[in-house]
């Protein structure tokens, strides 16, 4: 029989065997974030649906068709969080970090919200590991930020991605391209779909992004009818340009491997200058970015802040996860270190002995308390490495036996010298985590 109530569609329950995936991988990202110098912010999952509006854009598919909109008992106008850059740039200034130092580096973990159609790789509520580095609008900036995005998947195994890299230039640009982009659609406009007909009028940079089968069809270049897309790099202005070139170069000179899309317009409306991204095909176009991220100079300006560069990233951890998976990453919960069995004379002595060993050793014992050949066999199928037994004469001498698993040789030894034995037989806690990339 189907159980009554089932996670809501386009979102899932994490089970314990999935998590030592997830851990390995956040543990890994935690430290590669840390060594590039950038601190954690924790924002709400939900904020002021305006917020979301004014800084992804009125005409994305985000804020017009994916968001979680809802009105709390008061009748705020609220939206769960379809992503988070929004939510930090409103942190920083709502606690005045431009008066704490001129270079802020953040960085955020958690899930965001998007009413999508649900499918392998995306998900109405996923999660973002993402970063950003408000402050700073010099090219080198930019570099650092695709340099971390990338030494991410570095860590994660992935030695092999190219980022995809484009140019979105300042909002003079986006207009005269958009301009091209109305030419260059005219002789296919009647063929294109309601909505990306009206966006064509407001909002022209959004068509790209349509994930109507038709358009894609038309816009990707299976429509004969249509020369090449139009290059927003043919329109940049000169700042913008020299930008550009010396992003290149910064990435050239740090060893990363790029190359232009001139498609890549992202989905959201905050984006000035640099834009980038990296893909894994094995997930199926439509969802096979695995993050991305570029340049925001007017986002901060945008919510009432004074003119602040910025220029960030989101990864989605759930088809990194997935991705990494299908590589053949194994993540194995660390071993137990001891299972303690006790007798029936001796099971008070072994709760207190657990809780001690507890501080600092991952230890079981059998809550039923039931008999010693139970225990044994229930101490043999545990995993541990070690069985520590508190027999009635052995304990009543100040001593208990301690058995190695895996080699079956056991000794007896003093109380006082378990926890040495133990720390001899348990792996270095930094090796808590067996997991092996191929
Ligand atoms: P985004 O490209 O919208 O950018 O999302 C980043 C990543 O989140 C995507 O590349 C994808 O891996 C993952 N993602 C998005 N939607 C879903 C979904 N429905 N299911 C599963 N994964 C998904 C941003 O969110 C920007 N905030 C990035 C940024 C930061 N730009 C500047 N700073």
């Amino acid at each position: 029989m189907a159980p009554k109530h089932q996670a809501p569609r386009g979102t899932r329950d994490l089970l314990p065997q999935e998590i030592a995936r997830w851990q390995w991988a956040e543990e890994k990202a935690r430290g590669v974030l840390d060594r590039y110098g950038y601190r954690e912010i924790r924002t709400p999952i939900f904020e002021d649906y305006e917020l979301f509006a004014r800084t992804s854009g009125e005409s994305s598919d985000v804020v017009q068709k994916e968001m979680y909109r809802f009105s709390d008992l008061k009748g705020r106008d609220l939206a769960l969080r379809p992503e988070n850059t929004a939510g930090v740039c409103r942190a920083y200034l709502e606690h005045g970090m431009a008066g704490q130092g001129r270079i802020h580096r953040l960085w955020y973990m958690g899930p965001m919200f998007r009413y999508g159609r649900p499918q392998k790789g995306r998900y109405r509520q996923f999660f973002q590991i993402g970063a950003e580095l408000i402050g700073v609008d010099a090219p080198a900036a930019d570099v650092e930020m695709i340099a971390l995005f990338v030494d991410l998947f570095e860590a994660w195994g992935f030695g092999d991605l190219t980022v995809a890299i484009n140019s979105l230039g300042t909002a003079e640009t986006r207009r005269a391209y958009g301009d091209k982009l109305r030419a260059w659609l005219a002789p296919v406009h009647e063929r294109l779909s309601a909505d990306s007909k009206g966006r064509l009028e407001t909002n022209p940079l959004r068509v790209l992004d349509s994930k109507d089968p038709g358009d894609v069809a038309l816009i990707g270049g299976a429509d004969q009818a249509l020369g090449p897309l139009p290059r927003m790099l043919d329109v940049l202005d000169a700042d913008s340009r020299a930008h550009w070139d010396q992003v290149l170069a910064g990435l050239d000179a740090s060893g990363i491997p790029w190359e232009i899309d001139h498609g890549l317009v992202r989905g959201l409306d905050y984006y000035t200058r640099t834009t980038f991204e990296v893909h894994d095909r094995s997930l199926g176009a439509a969802q096979s970015a695995l993050g991305g991220g570029g340049r925001y100079d007017g986002l901060i300006e945008a919510l009432g802040g004074p003119s602040t560069p910025g220029v960030g990233f989101s990864i989605g951890l759930d088809r990194t996860v997935l991705v990494l998976e299908q590589r053949g990453l194994e993540a194995a919960s660390a071993p137990l270190d001891a299972f303690v069995v006790s007798m029936e004379t001796t099971r008070a002595a072994a709760l207190d002995l657990v809780r001690a060993l507890r501080r600092e050793f991952r230890v079981d014992f059998d809550l039923e308390a039931r008999g010693f050949g139970a225990q044994m066999k229930a101490a043999g199928k545990s995993g541990a490495r070690r069985m520590v037994l508190l027999g009635e004469d052995e304990w009543r001498r100040g001593e208990v036996v301690v058995k190695d698993l895996a080699s079956g040789v056991q000794e007896t030894i003093p109380r006082e010298r378990l926890i040495e034995t133990l720390r001899g037989s348990a792996p270095a806690k930094e090796e808590g985590k067996e997991v092996r990339t191929s």
